[in-house]
């Protein structure tokens, strides 16, 4: 058996991959470990630009400051991939691993093109033995097929795998890093793959309690990652399967998750019923789990977590049908204005936004729709510029909503609850709508001002 080895690169880190974990999770490293050398690569030129600038490519509060106190000092970002994978013992690889398109699993499996070409750079690069870390989400036994792809090298060094899955959240990332609940670095079962764990933990270990880190096998690491996203997934469509019926009872969705929440076996959170989830992990990785489910044969297990991705896009279509019901069945020619596009608050990410769908059902349905998000109307104009030419892409919320007759809230952003409903009221057609996808407004207080009011899972105020 191979005995570890202490390497002088032991305290060089290099994460692949300068994307919303690699970034943020770096910086929190290098802030934390500050006699380690923390290196972020991309291919993506423009993100590294950015990276280096004042304007980061993603937003995430409290995360410019934490840039800016270690950028130069012991964390940088660069595109020189192949030098910095010769200089670095220890290796993050946090590049996408979105849903494949094509071929065998298209629409299902993890297209592990991204991370295979990674490894492949890290077997041709490297000129001596290094730790590597499956930081990006990935199906459970991805780590045997990088192994045999690292140990495929003929000069003669070993590479370790390492799972330490990702938990953070957008919009929190840097708090949920800095007090994660849990840290999982799982590893082989051999000498070296254990000692390989310790040098992982022992970087942690730096901010996060000891007993808040798991080291466990590798498979079991990589498979917890996709089930707590599917079990958070699962809460969201929980609540919201449960919303439809509320608005068919009169019963009210918030006083029913309240309830059940204050059940200590229950537990309240994620049970806030909306317009339903977005954001590139949750669909991608339920999807991932019910193809794995299939390859092993497990039939039952994969129909029973599809169905949280069907209640899901049903949420969306039932937000769109039922603004087209109260609007008179129709809404052709109507000025209709959509505040938030983001996939939730305090992120400018539109990736999997319920708002992509509800903007282009609206536009098919011949809507005027406009658009208002305080961080991602960028995204929003790339994720809608097929039919740019359809959108107004308003410069603030009194832009958006001139003249319309509904206003529809498709994120939680906190400035939502703080503007003028009289105002946007008097500058609305009549009779106004408020169709409040994410259960933020007073609705009795829209309702008083003379709105008509669509919540969640709760019966419709109507004054006209
Ligand atoms: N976004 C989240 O909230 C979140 C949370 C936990 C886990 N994850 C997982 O983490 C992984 C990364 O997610 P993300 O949101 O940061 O993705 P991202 O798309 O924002 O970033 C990935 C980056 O990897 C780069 N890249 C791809 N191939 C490369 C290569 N060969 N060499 C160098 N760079 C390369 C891309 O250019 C991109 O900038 C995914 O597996 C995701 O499932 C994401």
């Amino acid at each position: 058996m191979r005995k570890p080895k202490t390497s002088s690169k032991d305290r060089k880190i290099l994460c692949i991959g300068a994307g919303y974990v690699g970034g943020p999770t770096m910086a929190v490293i290098a802030a934390k470990c500050p006699e380690y050398t923390v290196r972020v690569v991309d291919i993506d030129k423009g993100r590294i630009d950015a990276w280096n600038s004042k304007n980061l490519p993603i937003y995430e509060p409290g995360l410019d400051g934490l840039v800016e106190k270690a950028r130069g000092r012991n964390l940088f970002f660069s595109t020189d991939v192949k030098k910095a994978i010769d200089e670095s013992g220890i290796i993050f690889v946090s590049v996408n691993t979105p849903t494949k398109t094509f071929g065998e699993g298209a629409g299902m499996a993890a297209d592990l093109q991204y991370w295979e070409k990674t490894a492949r750079a890290i077997v041709e690069c490297s000129h001596d033995d290094k730790i590597v870390i499956e930081k990006s989400t990935l199906p459970v036994r991805t780590a045997e097929a990088m192994h045999r792809i690292l140990q495929s090298n003929n000069k003669g060094l070993n590479f370790d795998i390492i799972s330490n899955p990702e938990f953070l959240a957008e919009g929190t990332a840097v708090r949920d890093l800095e007090n994660p609940d849990r840290v999982l670095v799982g590893s082989m079962a051999s000498r070296s793959g254990k000692a390989a764990a310790a040098k992982i933990a022992d970087i942690y270990a730096h901010w996060v309690p000891r007993e808040k880190i798991l080291l466990t096998n590798v498979w079991s690491s990589e498979l917890s990652k996709l089930v707590s996203n599917a079990m958070l997934a699962q809460r969201i469509s929980s609540i919201n399967s449960v919303s439809a019926l509320c608005e068919k009872t009169d019963a009210d969705i918030d006083e029913v998750a309240k309830a059940v929440g204050m059940d200590s076996r229950i537990g309240p959170k994620f049970l806030k019923a909306g317009v339903g989830f977005g954001g590139s992990c949750f669909k991608k990785d339920i999807l991932n789990l019910v193809y794995l489910c299939r390859f092993y044969g497990l039939e039952e297990v994969a129909q029973y977590w599809s169905k949280v991705v069907e209640i899901n896009e049903y949420q969306e279509r039932r937000f769109v049908l039922n603004m087209i019901r109260s609007m008179f069945n129709t809404v052709a020619g109507k000025k209709i204005a959509l505040l938030g596009f983001a996939f939730k608050a305090d992120t400018g990410d539109t990736r999997e936004a319920p708002a992509i769908y509800i903007a282009r059902k609206l536009v098919e349905e011949h809507a005027e729709v406009s658009i208002y998000d305080p961080k991602a109307m960028e995204n929003a104009k790339s994720d809608l510029k097929d039919i740019a030419g359809r959108i107004n892409f308003a410069r603030n919320h009194i832009e958006c909503v001139k003249n319309t007759h509904a206003v529809a809230i498709l994120t939680e952003w906190r400035e939502f609850t703080t503007y003028d409903y009289r105002r946007i009221f008097d500058s609305m057609e009549k009779p106004a709508f408020i169709f409040d996808g994410r259960n933020i407004l007073d609705r009795n207080a829209l309702f008083k001002i003379g709105f008509n009011v669509h919540s969640i899972g709760k019966s419709p105020m109507r004054n006209i």
